[in-house]
């Protein structure tokens, strides 16, 4: 991977670390930020080495305490709709990535850093994290997906009350509401609760893992039918020959090896 200005990069067994390295102002996310972002996933669809991606917050205090408001303030109309549809194309990016994307949530996670945190596969929390959606307090909506994906994950009622209040909420009540899989007491705890799961993902099929993914997704898109998409994945996933060594390794009482293909 390339050298990025806010984010650090680093590949170990299979997974990226993505790291937001914005301390001083607690990992907003600012254009430039965003664009590498892309660019990291961009490069992380193709690259066979990398298997799965964790993201997380440089320091102690802050996942990504939002969008960076200095950017925001300077908007209008016109280049609203672009911010919007622009962050809105990288997040699904990350949400309709093949390989497992967890959030590593430690500390602030607040506007685009919820809708971030959000559009990744599975969350993880430190004991310390924050999660909200403040916006409403500079005038303004969610407008990386957040409507979207918090009513998905935790209900219209709560998602409603979030938005309009801008309320915070502690680590544990999230995992509650379903917005949060885990809740760790320190920030190494939760990469090594983010590195289990995936070392387990990393066992299994990987289109299996991807066509899992597509199908999700598929809950929660309008135009499509999901078990449609559905029956459409399984036959794929047959054709490969992942499907003809997970079911040959069972048969024949051994670990399957899987290839991806
Ligand atoms: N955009 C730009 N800068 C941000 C930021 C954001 N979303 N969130 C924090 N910062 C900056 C602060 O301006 C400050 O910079 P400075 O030291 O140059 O003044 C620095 O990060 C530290 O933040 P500070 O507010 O001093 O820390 P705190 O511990 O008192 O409070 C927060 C932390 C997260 C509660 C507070 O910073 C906050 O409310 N941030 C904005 C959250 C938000 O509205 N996000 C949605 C944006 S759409």
């Amino acid at each position: 991977m390339a050298d990025f200005q806010n984010i650090l990069t680093e590949e170990k067994n299979g997974v990226l670390y993505l790291t937001v390295n914005r301390e001083d102002k607690m990992n907003a996310l600012n254009f430039a930020t965003l664009e590498e972002i892309k660019g990291i996933f961009e490069e992380a669809a193709d690259n066979r080495t990398i298997k799965a991606v964790i993201i997380t917050g440089a320091g102690e205090k802050a996942f990504i305490a939002g969008a960076d408001i200095s950017e925001i303030a300077t908007l209008n109309e016109v280049n609203a709709r672009k911010f919007a549809e622009n962050g809105q194309e990288i997040f699904a990016m990350i949400e309709n990535c093949h390989k497992p994307v967890i959030a590593v949530a430690n500390g602030f996670t607040l506007g685009g850093g919820c809708e971030l945190a959000m559009a990744c596969h599975m969350r993880i929390a430190t004991a310390n994290a924050k999660f909200g959606q403040p916006e409403v307090n500079l005038g303004i909506i969610p407008g990386y997906g957040g409507t979207q994906r918090l009513t998905h994950l935790v209900g219209r009622g709560k998602a409603i009350e979030l938005m309009m209040t801008g309320d915070m909420i502690g680590a544990e009540e999230a995992r509650d509401l379903g917005l949060v899989n885990y809740v760790l007491p320190t920030k190494v705890e939760a990469m090594e609760k983010a590195e289990e799961i995936i070392g387990k993902i990393m066992s299994k099929a990987p289109l299996a893992i991807g066509m899992i993914v597509d199908c999700v997704n598929a809950a929660f898109l309008s135009d499509e039918n999901g078990y449609q998409t559905e029956a459409n994945s399984f036959s794929r996933c047959v054709k490969s020959g992942d499907y003809k060594e997970g079911t040959s390794a069972f048969l024949e009482k051994r670990k399957p090896i899987f290839k991806g293909e």
